[in-house]
């Protein structure tokens, strides 16, 4: 069996970048920055007949590359309760378009449909116990976080391995992006 999801990579300057907003926020516990990724689609866990469903299906997406820019910092939770900060996307009908073609592409493979909202954001934190005026303090701090543009040339077939210490990625698969 292999945990499965579906992502886009960030180049090092990007990583980087992100990086350099990851301190600073008590209770946080912030993700190596080669981990940094925005999830399209998470799969759990299937045999390894399904992954190769999944990549042949994966392989036959056509979709044009895109530039992506990444903007201003959220949580997951209430500030009380908080249980992750990540970066947020700027609108990107490219990335939306993606996410759908993925999203069909691992239901004809087999997989259940996926029928929660998409909420594009690459995970810098998880939290444990913030304090809640702590952690608006860093929002607001971070608020004006922008990257360039940055280029999305292919997407990634990732396995997890959950471990005591978080969980570790391996991409898989590559898969490219059509170039106008
Ligand atoms: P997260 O960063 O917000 O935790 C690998 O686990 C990736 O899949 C992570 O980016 C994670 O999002 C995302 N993901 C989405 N749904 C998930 C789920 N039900 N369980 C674990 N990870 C999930």
């Amino acid at each position: 069996m292999v945990r499965l999801f579906v992502g886009l990579r960030f180049p090092f300057l990007v990583q980087e970048q992100l990086h350099s907003i990851a301190n600073g926020l008590p209770g946080a516990t912030w993700l190596p920055p080669e981990n940094y990724h925005l999830t399209l689609r998470f799969i759990g866990e299937v045999d390894n007949g399904k992954a190769e469903d999944i990549d042949t299906m994966l392989l036959q997406i056509q979709a044009p590359a895109f530039e992506l820019i990444l903007r201003g910092v959220a949580q997951f939770g209430p500030l009380e309760s908080a249980h992750s900060v990540w970066a947020s996307v700027e609108r990107s009908d490219a990335l939306y378009h993606l996410r759908d073609k993925v999203e069909s592409a691992v239901v004809r493979a087999g997989a259940e449909p996926d029928h929660r909202r998409f909420t594009p954001h690459v995970t810098l934190g998880r939290l444990k116990y913030s304090p809640p005026d702590r952690l608006e303090q860093y929002l607001s701090y971070h608020q004006g976080f922008k990257t360039p543009p940055v280029p999305v040339n292919d997407f990634v077939l990732y396995s997890s391995h959950l471990g005591s210490k978080g969980a570790s990625y391996e991409q898989l698969a590559v898969y490219p992006l059509q170039k106008p």
